[in-house]
């Protein structure tokens, strides 16, 4: 009997043993992907077409992903407003939205809809461009003595990061912004904010920080931190419909450059980058024709969508070097955030290319542009960029009159940015005057 037990078992291991070994001849000596990645591609067919961990991260990387904002999307969704709001437990909202979302009549249409369902409210409209710390500063003052319970913002990325930075300030109890700089300061969950951009830019109603101008430096600082997340983006491409012209060719380059440099920076994870590169598609075959007819419904609703999806990408990756020579520009000379960033990204693609000649390919494929090797398809899309923003009438950095005594300084705080260190190629001073001369010389 146990004889016929011992014996058995030694059949059972003989069987795991042979199995072992049979399976690692298989694994070895097949084209398993992870071990011969080597091996692939084998053609210039599979070298466009290979898979996108190549070009990126190892699929077995650890990453997390977090979504705190819901978001209701749609023509016509903004009707939805106080049924969402009652459905947050939101009875006493500020407005935040600046002057040109008044004279729009959009902000009238938001307080319409809350006054016929009985809400009591405030509205503040004093954002500016490239919103500065003092606006915040004021509205959080108002919100508090009005005691509010909920912020809506209504506008472009300015109204939507000056509410996210007021949330800051409620939630501190605080009344200077300047001490929530960086990416850990803002540390406590905040009133409800709902979200509802009438850009198709920065997707900020997705993001998780704020871009506020530090007034006394003349500088653009970034409050980052997950507690200033939308509660609700209500995303309605019929409100972008007035964007004028230039303001849609400048914000919709913007929601380009996040997606580039969402997919390119050195941080990003493999769902930001399905993100990015459908946000590439959808805004490369749609920005010139929202500039040349706004009243392009269809063309509209794709650019916002690609603005969203270019927000979720580099709100959970970064963006890079683009953004920071653009901000630290835009801040010293109060220009509009896209139009600097259009300025700035075809050159920074070109500086970076040794680095990342497969994913600006990616790129280039996103764009539905066909080619032999993955360097020719960095070039298409870096010529693709510059075409779009001629195409679009977006002006030149020499146009601009900055003065050539200032591009140190531009350098220096590009340099000094928290997200240099998220270009794929390393960024010096140096590297950043390098790509000032480039972006002026072109
Ligand atoms: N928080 C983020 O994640 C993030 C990302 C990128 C950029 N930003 C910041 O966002 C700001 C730029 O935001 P923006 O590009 O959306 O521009 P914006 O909000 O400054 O708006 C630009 C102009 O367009 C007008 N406008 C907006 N919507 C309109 C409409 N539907 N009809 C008519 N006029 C309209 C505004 O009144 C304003 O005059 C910058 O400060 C930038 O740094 C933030
Ligand atoms: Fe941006």
């Amino acid at each position: 009997m146990l004889e016929d037990e011992g014996c058995a078992a030694q059949i059972r291991l003989a069987c795991v043993l042979l199995f072992v070994i049979l399976y690692s001849i298989h694994f070895l000596y097949t084209d398993h992907y992870l071990l011969n990645a080597a091996k692939y591609p084998r053609s210039k067919e599979e070298e466009l077409m290979k898979p996108y961990y190549y070009a990126n991260k190892n699929p077995m990387d650890v990453f997390s992903f977090t979504l705190p904002t819901e978001i209701v999307y749609g023509p016509g969704v903004l009707v939805r407003l106080p049924e969402e709001m009652k459905r947050l437990g939101c009875t006493r909202p500020v407005i935040i939205t600046d002057a040109g979302i008044m004279k729009a009549g959009i902000a009238e249409r938001v307080k319409d809809l809350l006054a016929a369902a009985g809400y009591e409210f405030i509205v503040y409209s004093g954002v500016e461009a490239n919103p500065k710390d003092v606006n915040c500063e004021e509205c959080a003052g108002m919100a508090r003595a009005f005691g509010a319970d909920s912020l809506i913002a209504v506008g472009g990325g300015s109204p939507i990061d000056c509410a996210k930075a007021v949330g800051v300030l409620l939630a501190h109890n605080a009344d200077k912004i300047k001490p929530y700089e960086g990416k850990t300061a803002a540390t406590k969950p905040q009133v409800p904010l709902i979200a509802i951009p009438t850009t198709a830019g920065t997707g900020s109603e997705l993001t998780f920080s704020a871009v506020i101008t530090d007034t006394a430096n003349h500088y653009k600082m970034t409050v980052k931190s997950p507690f200033t997340a939308a509660k609700l983006a209500l995303c309605d491409p019929e409100l972008t419909v007035s964007v004028p012209p230039m303001v849609t060719a400048s914000t919709g380059v913007d929601a380009l450059t996040h997606a580039i440099e969402g997919y390119t920076a050195n941080c990003g994870e493999p769902i930001a980058d399905a993100f990015a590169l459908y946000s590439i598609e959808l805004i490369y075959h749609n920005l010139e024709k929202a500039v040349k007819n706004g009243a392009d419904l269809e063309a509209r609703s794709a650019m916002l969508m690609g603005s969203m999806l270019g927000g979720m990408s580099f709100s959970h990756s970064d963006v890079a070097s683009v953004h920071c020579v653009a901000e630290s520009l835009g801040g010293m000379y109060d220009l509009p955030h896209g139009m600097c960033n259009a300025i700035f990204l075809p050159y920074v693609m070109e500086y970076n290319m040794d680095y990342c000649v497969e994913k600006y390919a990616r790129v280039a494929q996103a764009m539905g542009f066909v080619f032999e090797d993955a360097r020719e398809g960095a070039k298409m899309a870096v010529q693709a960029v510059k075409d779009l923003c001629r195409a679009v009438g977006l002006p030149d950095f020499r146009s601009q009159n900055v003065k050539a005594d200032d591009f140190d300084a531009i350098a220096e705080r590009s340099a000094k940015n928290i997200s240099t260190g998220s270009n794929p190629r390393p960024m010096s001073k140096e590297d950043y005057l390098e790509v000032l001369r480039m972006a002026y010389d072109a």
